[in-house]
């Protein structure tokens, strides 16, 4: 049997991951995985989850099994972090996942059992593991243009273009903010110019929000998610907690069925229930329950939105000053959109061999699309990068 097994194609993101690992020179750079970092390059656990696990370790006196949905007051946190009052609860469907990962596969799964023939629109690029797991299911993927090279922005026509070729029972996968692995994201007008084309052709918004509170800020951020809820007859939610939590390995995650339909809201949440149990029975609890502590803590609240806030505003100023160096290094505006994006990640715009050049010759780790980690800079590094990227003739 085992001699039957195929290799299968190694994930860019995690191959990059080892390969710094792997790396003996003292002076690299990772701007691989999307991991924040601060300025000591270090991933910290957020005082509010380290309080959070300090207070739970004193009051939980059992670890039974929860339930196949998780902690429904997790989810109702997750809905209120996520949606604030958009819909009414009963209108909503929502399960505990591993992760946002997690969240992303059942959401798959969830549209394969409604239409098995259904088609998902990604973005081009999309995150590498999206079009992995479509292709494991044997879903039908179908790209949407949304990057333009040469502005280094949204490809607006292209994007609207595309989209507009999904037939009714179709998935659009958004990216709900901080677009990964762009960082080019879409304006308020552009969002209703997708729900005017969703509503138009009855296709099927999926958000995959991972990355709220890091681009403009918390409300800032779900806001697109918010106007797309209130405005279509369904959506699908996948969202994280892995970064805006700095929980990665503790896998939280959440997925939401939003319909304007309540009768649905049944349903929709006992196939929820029923697809947890085929893949992993319960979801893991330690993670979602710090969350719910802190969602629901004045305090703790308090602390995770004051410290989420630095970590933002201090991605900001890497982006600017990262900008800034460029500028001066080239003599030219070229990098300027690298201050205009949002989020863990901008995209370079430059070839795997450029890339490629970086790490060898600079010891400096970018996935192979040019995409970077801004949170892995410092005010030491980011002058070593803009010497290197310039050197490398990007
Ligand atoms: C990333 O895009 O780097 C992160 O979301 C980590 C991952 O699982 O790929």
């Amino acid at each position: 049997m085992f001699g039957a097994l195929k290799e299968q194609p190694a994930d860019k993101i995690l191959a990059l991951m080892q390969m710094f690992k792997d790396d003996p020179r003292q002076q690299k750079i990772d701007l691989g995985v999307g991991v924040y970092k601060n300025a000591e390059g270090h991933t910290p656990i957020m005082r509010a989850i380290k309080e959070a696990e300090k207070r739970l370790w004193k009051i939980q006196n059992t670890k039974t099994y929860v339930g196949l949905v998780g902690d429904v007051a997790f989810s109702d946190s997750m809905i209120d972090l996520l949606l604030a009052d958009t819909l009414g609860r009963s209108n909503i469907a929502s399960a505990a996942t591993p992760g946002g990962t997690g969240a992303v596969r059942q959401a798959f799964e969830l549209v394969q059992l409604a239409h098995p023939n259904a088609r998902i629109f990604v973005s081009d690029p999309t995150w590498p593991n999206h079009l992995s797991i479509l292709k494991h299911l044997g879903m039908e993927i179908v790209p949407y243009r949304y990057f333009d090279e040469a502005t280094k922005g949204v490809d607006e026509a292209g994007m609207m273009e595309d989209i507009s070729n999904a037939k009714a029972g179709d998935v659009v996968l958004l990216h709900g903010c901080c677009h990964n692995p762009t960082g080019a994201n879409l304006a308020s007008f552009q969002w209703q110019q997708v729900i005017d084309i969703l509503l138009k052709i009855e296709a099927i918004p999926m958000i995959d929000i991972a990355y709220q509170g890091f681009g403009d800020g918390l409300e800032e951020d779900a806001a697109p998610t918010r106007l797309i809820v209130k405005s279509v007859p369904e959506c699908i939610i996948s969202a994280s907690c892995s970064k805006n939590f700095g929980i990665y390995r503790e896998r939280t995650g959440v997925l939401i069925l939003t319909s304007q339909d309540k009768s649905l809201t049944k349903m929709s949440q006992e196939t929820l229930a029923y697809l947890n149990r085929q893949n992993f029975s319960f979801p893991p609890d330690h993670g979602a329950r710090l969350v719910t502590m802190i969602l629901n803590d004045a305090e703790l609240k308090a602390s995770w939105q004051k410290e989420l806030e630095e970590m933002r505003v201090s991605m900001l100023s890497l982006r600017l000053e990262l900008a800034a160096a460029l500028r001066e290094i080239s003599g030219s505006y070229r990098f300027e959109f690298l201050a205009d994006h949002r989020g863990m990640f901008s995209r370079l715009g430059t070839t795997s061999a450029k890339v490629q050049k970086l790490r060898e010759e600079h010891g400096i780790y970018m996935v192979s699309d040019s995409r970077l980690n801004i949170a892995g800079l410092n005010s030491t590094t980011i002058p070593i990068l803009a010497n290197a990227i310039i050197s490398c003739g990007i």
